[in-house]
């Protein structure tokens, strides 16, 4: 479905577009940057979820986001393709190149219209922002038929002026005007009364796409996007998990079900394969290395657990005494327990595949051979097995590491101090060799791999995890660091956990020396315009 979807639906329900901005906003989390590889892994799971728009990122932003939004519009067909620019014909056209041949594509432009941004931040007038608004809707015009505007804190800007801007750009052209909370300031009724203003006050606003863009600083994301939608907005912005910037954004989950479940009250519909959700909720939290809170509504590890035993009485009973949404709707899997040593190629690539993971044949093959080695070690393969596999895929595909793991050993104990040895090889194929003290095992490891490729980071998290259950299980290393103010996480999966540490700690300094120094990134909030 393109993000020019119907606008009611068989059973005479509207439809509401949702637009996912997780490569773009969900992005700017901090330490939730991607790789190329990652970003397409995400991009065909949320075609796959069926969402009506894809915002790929920022072209203008880095060379890695210029050439992520242009690898997504070239490869991932049917959701419509965005591409974000600050309203200056650089970024617009940067968007444009990104996009083209993509016939399927939206520019979204954005500019500030509060009192606020327009004094301290952007210092221009009124008359300069109008100006500067429809210039950009005009130039972007040239590029795509579809474009979309984004007064910048909208929800704080003076309503008379903000109908005057959306007037504006709606006579310039623009298909979709999105309504940001950008500092998530907005409460539901006031937020919901701004939408139905502008429904009155704009001429011709029948013919464009109302949309809200909602942080969650208050936690009201949800809400307000629900209040709004209830008003006539018709897209919804959002992001898988609600990552994004501080709080994050409306999660993508909660609001769709939210629609779901609650469908006697707004009599609304979206594209969303619901039973999808589960999944790609996980790949955002393993591409990411952002954990899914265990409470977390719809995806959360406790979503549908029932611990009282009143509640397990009735749920005994009669599910719907405590339960409003099935787990299987969201697709959480109903058991773990999946493959064993004899289970074959098919059955494997079909987990693959609904558990959200894209890979080609080749990578489906080295997960299948990596499955085998496995399967001989451990008992039971759990779907948490073939992620980790699945990830370490996602992971090698990636540009040319510029070190590889070949050897760690270290030696610990209550006597002793600890220490390491790391051999790794650098992409010359060249071997280097190195050791360090530490104040235990992996502190040791660590001090020896910034010895060896001279990157210092500051260790920000490290956490260890066993991803399944039973002695033979695989660890989960989970590393945070930060590098000049910038902060990334890594993660890598073994039956031993020191090599699991070490290969999540070389995965952030692989991630360091792809963005090099060079490429400096522009937040999107960062820059006037
Ligand atoms: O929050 C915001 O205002 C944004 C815009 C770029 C749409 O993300
Ligand atoms: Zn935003």
């Amino acid at each position: 479905m393109s993000g020019q979807a119907p606008t009611t639906t068989e059973s005479g329900a509207s439809r509401i577009l949702i637009f996912d901005t997780t490569l773009r906003d969900g992005e700017q989390s901090p330490g939730a940057s991607m790789n190329l590889a990652e970003k397409l892994q995400v991009a065909h799971a949320l075609k796959e979820l069926g969402v009506d728009i894809i915002e790929a990122g920022f072209p203008i932003a880095s060379p890695g986001d210029f050439e992520a939004v242009q690898a997504i519009a070239k490869e991932v067909h049917g959701p419509t393709i965005c591409g974000l620019a600050r309203c200056n014909f650089a970024d617009i056209d940067r968007a444009g190149e990104a996009l083209k041949g993509n016939p399927n594509s939206r520019i979204h432009v954005f500019l500030a219209t509060s009192a606020i941004h327009r004094e301290f931040k952007l210092k221009m007038a009124k008359d300069e922002i109008i100006k500067r608004a429809v210039d950009g809707v005009k130039r972007a015009l040239i590029h795509v038929k579809d474009v979309e505007f984004s007064p910048e804190d909208a929800a704080r800007t003076e309503l008379d002026f903000l109908t005057e801007v959306v007037q504006a750009v709606v006579d310039a052209g623009a298909r979709t005007i999105n309504i940001p909370d950008t500092v998530g300031y907005a409460v539901p009724e006031q937020y919901a009364a701004c939408i139905a203003h502008l429904r009155k006050h704009v001429k011709g606003v029948e013919n464009v796409v109302l949309s809200v863009h909602c942080h969650n600083d208050l936690g009201l994301a949800v809400a307000n996007s629900l209040a709004a939608v209830r008003e006539g907005a018709r897209q919804i912005e959002c992001t898988i998990n609600g990552l994004g910037e501080r709080a994050g954004n409306c999660a993508l989950e909660e609001v769709v079900m939210a629609l779901r479940t609650r469908h006697d009250y707004y009599n609304l519909e979206t594209g969303i394969q619901t039973r999808r959700l589960y999944a790609a909720s996980r790949l955002v939290s393993h591409v990411t290395g952002i954990a899914v809170q265990r409470n977390k509504a719809i995806v959360g590890q406790n979503a549908f657990a029932h611990e009282a035993g009143i509640h397990q009485d009735g749920m005994l009973k009669e599910r719907s005494t405590y339960e409003i949404m099935r787990p299987e709707d969201v697709g959480v899997p109903q058991t773990e327990l999946v493959l064993g040593k004899h289970s074959g190629r098919a059955a494997l690539k079909d987990r693959v595949s609904t558990m959200g993971y894209h890979l080609t044949d080749d990578g489906l093959e080295k997960v299948y051979e990596g499955f085998k080695v496995l399967a001989d070690r451990k008992k039971v393969i759990y779907d948490a097995d073939i992620e980790a596999l699945c990830e370490q895929q996602v992971h090698q595909v990636q540009v040319q590491n510029a070190w590889t793991l070949e050897a760690v050993t270290c030696n610990a104990g209550s006597a002793t101090i600890p220490s390491a040895v790391i051999c790794l090889w650098d992409r010359d194929g060249v071997v280097h060799r190195d050791s360090a003290l530490g104040d235990g095992p992996v502190d040791a490891v660590f001090k020896a791999i910034e010895r060896i490729t001279g990157i210092n980071v500051v260790l920000k998290d490290y956490r260890i995890r066993s991803v399944t259950v039973g002695e033979d299980a695989q660890g989960e290393a989970l590393v945070e660091v930060e590098y000049e103010g910038k902060s990334l996480t890594g993660r890598a999966y073994s039956t031993d956990v020191i090599e699991a540490s070490a290969l999540a700690f070389l995965q952030v300094i692989n991630r360091l020396t792809q963005q090099s120094a060079a490429e400096k990134r522009i937040r999107p909030t960062e820059n006037p315009v």
